[in-house]
């Protein structure tokens, strides 16, 4: 095997991962996911997952690439061969490959709004306008996929020359400044009329609201926000140096990952309490919300054209991540170059994601499950495919791979060791087990 690329510096880890796991799923899908979950409720079951379920997954899937210091798949050859365990490989290359369809058409949408801003043709005057020019958009048939290509040679651009230190650094520079962002519009939501409501609706739990399938939505979103159950980490672990410390750095991941989360949450319910919107509203909910926040503060289009690009930022990092891992597989696999092997990845994405775009247009009715193709594929990677290579990484990790490799990794049996150790065995397998049993509504 060819000598493998290692992340130099701490720092240069952390901002790898972070670049990974924030994106749109904190500043998009959590906001949603929390308005369309009970507010509060769904805050602090997601909390719990991230502690619980999120943190001693994240170290494990670090573990074995860094064991392996090889890709998702080939990791689990190297670790345990001839096992049919290189099929969790597959899982991920799956789930990734689905979940870039339709993250592609949302990354799209933040482009557009890019766009918009800097026409000056966002804010329109009413937010009822806003709502209904938010929709005329998304329906419509070539418009987003326009972007959906833009976004993709954008992709494949910086994907074919393997990643550059280019979007390393800039992720570097561009995370710090989406934070002070994020602060600044938090500072600004908090001090609208009626403020107070949207806060007590994120941060007041309503325990009574908490139910088997809140609790699977908390759960798929902490294993989406952190890029868990794809092998994602394990590719990233396998670039992690000798002396990174595991559990800090998945701790440090989760945090900032979830400091994201809640200050895009703070970001958006007071606003939505003060202007009269919805919460419940679903994916467009930041679309809408939004411009009628930049629209009362002073330079509305700088702050919409600041805060767009940021979160297309933040997603993009995350793409390049999704692709890496399917670029991995391929060119490994199947000795392909990384261009050919982004041509034919592309080609699999730019279907997947006109038949999501096209599910808030002509093939809105087009629906399995009650569920359009769009939704099918968030629903079906976050809550089914993450959580299931979740289930399996901690099966293996916990009962299966050599005790002494992964107490290594950890940095001796300590108790830290003991505590990630008892989740990934107990914890994580028989709670994900739980939560998909209370699916099928065998139990409740
Ligand atoms: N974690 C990313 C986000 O929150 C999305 C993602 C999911 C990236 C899974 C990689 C793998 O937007």
């Amino acid at each position: 095997m060819s000598e493998r690329a290692l992340f130099v510096t701490k720092i240069g880890v952390i901002a790898a991962t972070v670049g990974s796991a924030v994106g749109l799923g904190n500043i998009w899908r959590f906001p949603y996911m929390a308005g369309e979950n009970g507010g509060g409720a769904f805050l602090i079951t997601y909390v719990c997952c991230v502690i619980i379920l999120g943190i001693p997954l994240m170290c494990a899937e670090f573990i074995v690439g860094r064991k392996a210091r090889s890709n998702a798949s080939r990791a689990f050859k190297v670790l345990a061969p001839k096992s049919k365990w290189h099929i969790i490989g597959y899982f991920g290359i799956i789930s990734s490959t689905l979940i870039l369809g339709y993250y592609m058409v949302i990354a799209g949408w933040v482009v557009e709004y890019i766009f918009q801003a800097l026409r000056g043709n966002l804010m329109a005057e009413s937010a009822t306008q806003i709502a209904a020019n938010f929709s005329d958009f998304t329906s419509d048939t070539w418009r987003p996929l326009l972007w959906v290509l833009t976004l993709l040679i954008i992709n494949y651009l910086i994907i074919s020359k393997g990643v550059t230190k280019g979007i390393e650094k800039a992720s570097n520079i561009m995370m710090p400044i989406l934070f002070l962002i994020l602060l600044i519009f938090c500072g600004y939501t908090i001090t609208l009329p009626g403020a107070g409501e949207g806060l007590k609706y994120l941060f007041y739990p309503d325990f009574s609201k908490i139910n088997g399938s809140v609790i699977l939505a908390a759960m798929g979103q902490a294993f989406f926000s952190l890029s868990i159950g794809l092998g994602i980490l394990i590719t990233y672990g396998s670039y992690f140096k000798d002396n990174v410390s595991l559990p800090k750095t998945g701790l440090t991941v989760a945090l900032l990952d979830m400091l994201v989360a809640v200050l895009a949450g703070v970001m958006i319910f007071p606003a939505t309490a003060s202007f009269g919107i919805n919460p419940t509203q679903g994916p467009e909910l930041i679309f809408v919300t939004l411009p009628n926040v930049f629209k009362h503060m002073i330079m509305p289009d700088f702050w919409a054209i600041m805060f767009f690009i940021f979160a297309g930022v933040a997603a993009l990092t995350s793409t390049i991540s999704l692709f890496e891992v399917i670029i991995a597989y391929f060119t490994e696999e199947f000795n392909m170059n990384r261009k050919r092997a982004s041509i034919i990845i592309m080609a699999i994405i730019a279907v997947l994601s006109i038949l999501s775009s096209l599910s808030f247009g002509v093939l809105s009715d087009v629906k399995l499950f009650g569920m359009n193709f769009f939704e099918l594929s968030d629903y079906f990677s976050a809550n089914i495919l993450l959580p299931a290579g979740g289930f399996l990484f901690s099966i293996y990790i916990g009962w299966v791979m050599n005790r002494k490799d992964v107490y290594s990794e950890l940095g001796g049996v300590n108790a830290i060791y003991k505590a990630i150790l008892f989740s990934i065995r107990y914890i994580a397998p028989i709670s994900i087990f739980l939560i998909f049993l209370s699916l099928t509504g065998i139990f409740k």
